[in-house]
Order: C-alpha cells, then sequence, then structure tokens
C-alpha cells in the first residue's frame, strides 16, 4: 500500500525524506516522489518505478530545504505512471499533497472542480485534494481551516500530508481509516505511515487516530479534532531495534525473519509462563471466569496468512477449551451480518494491525456486543487501539510482504489463547497444562535445528522444482491448515500455481488434478489421521505425483510412500504447525529466489492492506 512520509526541522528535508521512503518500500509501490519547499517555491520529484529511480532524478540536483514530504504509490485509480505519481498541486503549485487510502466522491468532487476552474492533471482521486483545498484555502486564506473544510467534503478513507507555499514553515496532517503517525525529534518532527520509517530518527512517536489533523512545525506538534477540538497525544516510546528492521547481512527480509522466528517465538513466550514454568499468563486479558464461563462461541477473524493461523486457533482453542470457534475471513465477515453478539468472543488477528478489512470486522463485531481480542504485531496499531483486549505478537517489525514470523507468532498466542480459556473453564487439569508449556517452550531450540539440518536440502528441491507450474499441498486437521499457508506462501512469492486440499477431499475432485510428476507436499504429523494420511499419499503416487512427505523424525515408515521426505523435531501433535510451517516457508523462499522473483516485494502484493 501507499506509504506518506513528511519532515519538518532544521536539516535538508530530502535525504532523510528518502531514507523514510526506503523504510516503508516493503509496503509495496510501483511510483514514488517528493515535494520540498525551496525558497519561494514548492519542487516536486516524482516517476514511476523504485525508489532508485527518484534517487537518479535527484542526482541531477535535489531541492534543497528543511520542510518537505514524500510518498510511495501503489496505484488504485490510475495506472502506475510520472503523472499519476504523488505529491500532487493545485493549479498554481503553491499546495502538494501526498495521500494513502481512497477519496470514494472524486468524481463528483472533479466534475465540481472543473467546472470551477480548476485543471487535473492526473487519473487519481488524490488530486481532488488539492484542488479542494486551494479553492477553501482562496476562500479563507488558512491553510489548516482549509485542509480540514476539505476533508469534510471528501468522503473515504485517508492519511494526507500537505505543504503550502504560502505557510512555509508548516505541514498539516490528517488522517481517517489509514494509519499516521508522528516521529517527534529535537527540534523536528517526521510524519509516516509506519512506525519503522522514523525508528532511524526517534524513538517518540505519537499515533493520530482517524478524524483527526494535526499541525506540525518547528516548534512542535497541535493535534485537533476535525471539527478543531484541540486534543492532547500521549508520546509512544517505541523499544523496536531498528536493526531488526535491516537486512542483517541476509539477501532478503524474508529469508532474515524466517530465521528470526526462534527469537519471535522465545519472545512471545516470555513473560506469558509462569514463574514455575508450568502454567501461562494472559494478564493483558481482562475477562473474568464468569464471563469465560458464558462464552457461546469464539470468533476468529483476519485476512491472508492471519487467516491460516485463526485456522489453527480454531482447532485449538477447540479442542484445550471445548467451546465453539468459527474462523472467518475479514471480508467475508464484515458484509454477511454475523450472528455475534454478547456472549460470543471476538478474536481478530492482524500483523500489520492496520488491515482494512480485519479493522471493519472488528468494529462489527464490537457494535454488536461482542468483546474484542486483538493479536497483532504493532503497537499502538488501529486494531490493538480499538480492541477491548491486545495480545501482543513479540516478532518485530516484519518487512517482508509475505508473513513469515509473524505468522508464527500468532501460533502462539493461540496456543496461549487456548490454554488461558481452558485453564479459566476448568477444563485442563495440571499435568497436561505443564506438559503442553515444556513443549511450547522447547519450540525455538526445534527450529534451530531446522535450519542446521534442512535448509540445503529444501533449498535442493526448490531448484528441482523451479520450473514447476503447478504445486499441491494436502495434509488433515492441523496439517490441512499449515497447508494452506505454505500454498500461499509459494504462490505469493515464487508466483507459481499452489494449492492446498484437505488430504481426505482429494477423490471428490482435485485428484482429477494429480498428473505424473506434479510435485505434492504431503504434511503427515497428525498422528490421529496417520494412516489416512498415508492412505492419501498412495493416491496420489498412484496418479504419478512426486510426494514430498512431511513428517516427525522418528517416523520410520514414510520414506516408503514418500519420494523425498522432510523432516521436523517430534512435537505435541498440536504444535506440529509451528515447525513444519518452517520448511515450508524457506521452499517458497528458495523457489521465489531460484526463479528470479522480487522475493520482498511480490508483484501486485502490499505488505498492509490499508484499503477494501
Ligand atoms: C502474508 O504473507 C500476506 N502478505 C497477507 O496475506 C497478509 O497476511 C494479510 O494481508 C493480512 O495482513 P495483516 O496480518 O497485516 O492484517
Amino acid at each position: 500500500m501507499c506509504g506518506i512520509v513528511g519532515y519538518v526541522g532544521t536539516r535538508e528535508a530530502v535525504p532523510i525524506l528518502m531514507e523514510s521512503l526506503g523504510k516503508l518500500e516493503y509496503r509495496g509501490y510501483d511510483s514514488a516522489g517528493i515535494a520540498v519547499i525551496g525558497g519561494d517555491r514548492i519542487v516536486v520529484r516524482k516517476t514511476q518505478g523504485r525508489l532508485d529511480r527518484l534517487a537518479g532524478l535527484l542526482d541531477g540536483g535535489a531541492p534543497s530545504g528543511t520542510i518537505g514530504i514524500g510518498h510511495t504509490r501503489w496505484a488504485t485509480h490510475g495506472k502506475p505512471s510520472d503523472i499519476n505519481a504523488h505529491p500532487h498541486l493545485d493549479c498554481k503549485g503553491d499546495l502538494a499533497v501526498v495521500h494513502n487510502g481512497i477519496i470514494e466522491n472524486y468524481l463528483n468532487l472533479r466534475e465540481e472542480l472543473e467546472t470551477r476552474g480548476h485543471r487535473f492533471t492526473s487519473e487519481t482521486d488524490t488530486e481532488t485534494l488539492p484542488h479542494l483545498i486551494e479553492d477553501n484555502y482562496n476562500y479563507n486564506g488558512d491553510l489548516e481551516e482549509a485542509v480540514r473544510r476539505s476533508l469534510e467534503e471528501a468522503r473515504g478513507s485517508y492519511a494526507i500530508a500537505v505543504l503550502s507555499r504560502r505557510e512555509p514553515d508548516k505541514l498539516v496532517v490528517a488522517r481517517k481509516n489509514s494509519p499516521l503517525i508522528i516521529g517527534i525529534g529535537d527540534g523536528e518532527s517526521f510524519v509516516a505511515s509506519d512506525i519503522p520509517a522514523v525508528l532511524g530518527f526517534t524513538k517518540k512517536v505519537l499515533i493520530l487516530d482517524d478524524d483527526e489533523f494535526a499541525v506540525i512545525t518547528r516548534d512542535g506538534v497541535r493535534v485537533f479534532t476535525i471539527d478543531r477540538k484541540p486534543v492532547s497525544k500521549e508520546l509512544l516510546d517505541v523499544t523496536w531495534d531498528p536493526v531488526l528492521a535491516e537486512k542483517g547481512g541476509y539477501e532478503h527480509f524474508m529469508l532474515k525473519e524466517i530465521h528470526e522466528q526462534p527469537r519471535a517465538v522465545r519472545d512471545t513466550l516470555s513473560e506469558r509462563i509462569s514463574a514455575d514454568g508450568q502454567d501461562i499468563v494472559l494478564n493483558e486479558l481482562g475477562i473474568s471466569r464468569e464471563e469465560i464461563n458464558g462464552i457461546r462461541k469464539v470468533f476468529m477473524v483476519a485476512c491472508g496468512t492471519a487467516y491460516h493461523a485463526c485456522l489453527v486457533g480454531r482447532q485449538v482453542v477447540r479442542k484445550l477449551a471445548r467451546i465453539p470457534v468459527e474462523a472467518e475471513l475479514a471480508s467475508e465477515f464484515r458484509y454477511s451480518d454475523p450472528m455475534v453478539g454478547e456472549h460470543d468472543l471476538t478474536v481478530v488477528v492482524s500483523q500489520s494491525g492496520e488491515t482494512a478489512d480485519t479493522l471493519a470486522a472488528l468494529r462489527e463485531a464490537k457494535a454488536k456486543g461482542s468483546r474484542v481480542v486483538a493479536i497483532t504485531n504493532v503497537m499502538a496499531s488501529s486494531v490493538a487501539r480499538e480492541a477491548h483486549d491486545v495480545i501482543y505478537t513479540w516478532a518485530g517489525p516484519e518487512i517482508a510482504v509475505a508473513s513469515t514470523k509473524a505468522y508464527i507468532s500468532q501460533l502462539v498466542c493461540m496456543y496461549l489463547l487456548g490454554i488461558f480459556l481452558g485453564r479459566k473453564r476448568g477444563i485442563m487439569p495440571d499435568d497436561v497444562t505443564s506438559s503442553l508449556v515444556r513443549d511450547l517452550k522447547q519450540l525455538p531450540l526445534h527450529i534451530d535445528t531446522l535450519f542446521g539440518r534442512h535448509e540445503e536440502d529444501v533449498k535442493a528441491l526448490a531448484e528441482k522444482f523451479k520450473k514447476c507450474e503447478d504445486i499441491f499441498f494436502i495434509g488433515r486437521g492441523l496439517d490441512y491448515a499449515v497447508a494452506m499457508e505454505g500454498s500461499l506462501k509459494l504462490k505469493e512469492v515464487s508466483y507459481i500455481r499452489a494449492e492446498a486440499y484437505a488430504a481426505g477431499e482429494l477423490k471428490h475432485g482435485t485428484l482429477a488434478l494429480i498428473v505424473e510428476g506434479v510435485p505434492v507436499f504431503a504434511l503427515a504429523t497428525q498422528m490421529d489421521v496417520y494412516e489416512k494420511m498415508v492412505s492419501n499419499i498412495k493416491e496420489v503416487k498412484a496418479r504419478g505425483a512426486m510426494v514430498i512427505a512431511l513428517a516427525y523424525d522418528d517416523n520410520e515408515d514414510i520414506h516408503r510412500v514418500a519420494d523425498y521426505v522432510i523432516r521436523i523435531p517430534r512435537t505435541n501433535d498440536l504444535l506440529s504447525p509451528v515447525l513444519s510451517v518452517v520448511p515450508l516457508q524457506l521452499f517458497a523462499y528458495y523457489a521465489a529466489r531460484a526463479r528470479g522473483c522480487d522475493v520482498d516485494k511480490p508483484r501486485n502484493l502490499a505488505k498492509s492492506v490499508t484499503v477494501e
């Protein structure tokens, strides 16, 4: 999704804007631009393509100035092009605007503005904003008021930053349903869509809420509601280490983040295991025993990989707490008039905490009286702020578009939630709990051994199958949930058509697609359905499939039915997803690399999907 940055201070703005934009690259974009107030005019440089192309333009003479804005665009309205790239200007070049989100009534606004004489140059919805502000500005001569009035007229979602040549010392920013943060330095401030973009400059951050706007000068930041009431905001001390957001010697963020998983699991567990190591502590959940006993149903709602974590969570919570659980895609849930109410618990899962559909689902559940627990990776994100309770995944910043360490940490939170609910409902005995907690604590070590033993083998497999057009993933129970994540990972980074099926469903249709030589990943870690799974493997083998089985170390017969076996350390079957997904992530990564794909920034995808 688009990324916004801004700077007001005493240093040259361009290098700061470019560094911050670099930190937002992971969100996915197709063009980039900056605007700086230099002397008495606004200088804009923008281009289709990556940031290095913009840097090339700036090499020929970067505009000098200490206040500026920048943008990476992910096209929604109007194709990727130099003209459609942001910033956009008003008719006279007095105002520059960068925008994330969608102005839904832009066609009407544009028509009205054109009849009033405004000249548009791009196909974007965004360009209505500088013209609208220009109109209001001409009318009252006050930039803050002009922005505020314009936002009252514009419908949709936005995070914007506005510069005016006529008030060259101030930046006006605003948000509605699209994230925006302000980093506070000494005599300088930084604006960004996301915290990692300012971490190199400051760790003090102020999060703008929906329907708020801020006026930023060298003297400080003033925040108002859209109806101009002053708001006093809390400063957040960000504890993330900026180094974690760098590649640290790895060729890609995705590979680095896969390797960070042992630490992510350890950090997500730490502080949440009781001092005697026998139980879990989840102080962040303010739900009473009575409320828990009164829960009718748990709804788990999310998108993409986070939804796949819900598919695991559904089985985990059902099993440990014996409560009915439904897992739903947020984009479906929000429009389905869901039968959720005050006796239900809604768990929304989102790495970024800003996914538009997930946020809308959260609001829908809340409006219907449900208590909402968020599982998210980003402190003070919208999801975190709007939920009743938050369980943070301590995965650290995840930069690659393909989610890996956040997924694994979401799984850990599902186990914590399941144990917590099961204990409070009095159905998890001490010995079962302590044994599961012991196994949970072993997971980081187990993941480490996977890298040591198997990475080269998985890489060789990826090399072997890199030219395949189709790859299938099959499994039963939790293995099926992981198969879905394995196939999503592969398709999103390598563009190989990858599909996951419940192994028991093969003969109801999918078997027709299994032909000579097609690779099938067969996950076989669920011992209660192991023999059934072996039969399914034989079914695909009989049709000529090349089977890559994923099984425990001590499984002694799987090699008889599979062509290749990837082994994972033996653990409690309930916890196996945390281990079995790792070779699948590595396979996706190495297949994508071998095919020459842009691993961290796959085509058409964005890290944080803040529009519908
Ligand atoms: C993961 O690899 C994907 N890029 C994507 O499915 C992602 O999980 C989804 O967009 C949800 O994002 P969120 O966790 O930030 O809400």
